[in-house]
């Protein structure tokens, strides 16, 4: 598949890797319908690009009703949709047992709900398009995280959503996919929520020395191009998924070591009991 001319849907493209991706896109010559709930953010991230090529929306994945609206309003300005990215998203850093359960609702609504209502708006189009839906997951969606249920339960929910839609669309010429990628620097983990649903605002991770957001999107577009069913981005990546199959109980106890050695973590409440 070749992006010349298409017109590619991505959610939360104001930052991080859906702002790397619409750059890249725009670059191969798509025209690009764009979401954030920030609309400076998003107009002062593409202030260059005019409105032949781009289509700049403010909207919340997690109302069905701006959902509804950004699809509708790229149809009326294109006429057709190829490509849906659902990229927007939020994480969280709490242990269960202090979370407020908001916290976990929010989450869903946005990475799981969020990606069911474009999903569900978009697909008349791509269905006559045969188009891609995407869904930006994570390795989480793999792989329970320790102190990030909410963002794990919303990971697994879109894998099994898209999966299911992935299966219902087999013969209609409609791919669906999702990739996952692993720890890359951007916005993520400055606004993850914390127990109380405050934004955390410092990041734990050395974020330099993470995969860059321009070459996770560079690989998330060669997966598109080649309508790869999955995309696991990063070695740590697969062999968590891989060795999560086959010795589960191992890996509970890696991944438990690798989020208590974190700054800060959570778990070290369960260490000093
Ligand atoms: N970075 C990583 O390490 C990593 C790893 C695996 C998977 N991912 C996934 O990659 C995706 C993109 O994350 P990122 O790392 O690029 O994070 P980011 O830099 O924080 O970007 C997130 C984008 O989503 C938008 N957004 C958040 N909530 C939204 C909502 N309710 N409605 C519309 N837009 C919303 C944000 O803009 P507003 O705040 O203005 O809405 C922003 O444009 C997420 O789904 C994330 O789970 C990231």
């Amino acid at each position: 598949m070749t992006f010349h001319n298409k017109v590619i849907v991505i959610t939360g493209a104001s930052s991080g890797i859906g702002k790397a991706l619409a750059l890249q896109m725009l670059q191969l010559g798509a025209k690009v319908a764009l979401c954030a709930r920030k609309a400076d953010k998003l107009n002062d991230a593409f202030a260059k690009y005019t409105a032949e090529t781009i289509l700049l929306i403010s909207a919340d994945v997690s109302k069905e009703e701006d959902c509804k609206r950004f699809a509708e309003e790229v149809i009326e300005k294109w006429g057709t949709i190829d490509v849906l990215v659902n990229n927007a998203g939020i994480s969280m850093r709490a242990l269960f047992e202090d979370l407020d359960l908001n916290v976990l609702r929010e989450l869903m609504d946005i990475n799981f709900w969020g990606t069911v209502y474009m999903s569900k708006f978009c697909l008349p189009s791509i269905l006559k398009s045969k188009g891609v839906i995407i869904g930006v997951s994570s390795i989480a969606g793999y792989r329970g995280l320790p102190a990030r249920t909410g963002y794990s339960a919303s990971k697994f929910a879109m894998q099994g959503f898209l999966e299911s839609l992935r299966t219902e669309m087999l013969h209609t010429g409609v791919h669906v996919m999702w990739v996952s990628p692993g720890f890359t620097a951007s916005n993520i983990r400055n606004t993850a929520l914390s127990a109380d649903g405050k934004a955390q605002k410092e990041t734990p991770l050395e974020e330099g020395k993470l995969m860059s957001a321009e070459e996770c999107a560079k690989r998330i577009i060669v997966a598109m191009s080649k309508r790869k069913r999955t995309l696991v981005m990063t070695i740590q990546g697969k062999m968590a998924v891989w060795f999560n199959k086959l010795f589960p109980s191992f890996v509970d106890n890696k991944v438990y070591n690798l989020f208590l050695n974190e700054p800060d973590s959570p778990l070290m409440k369960y260490e000093n009991k």
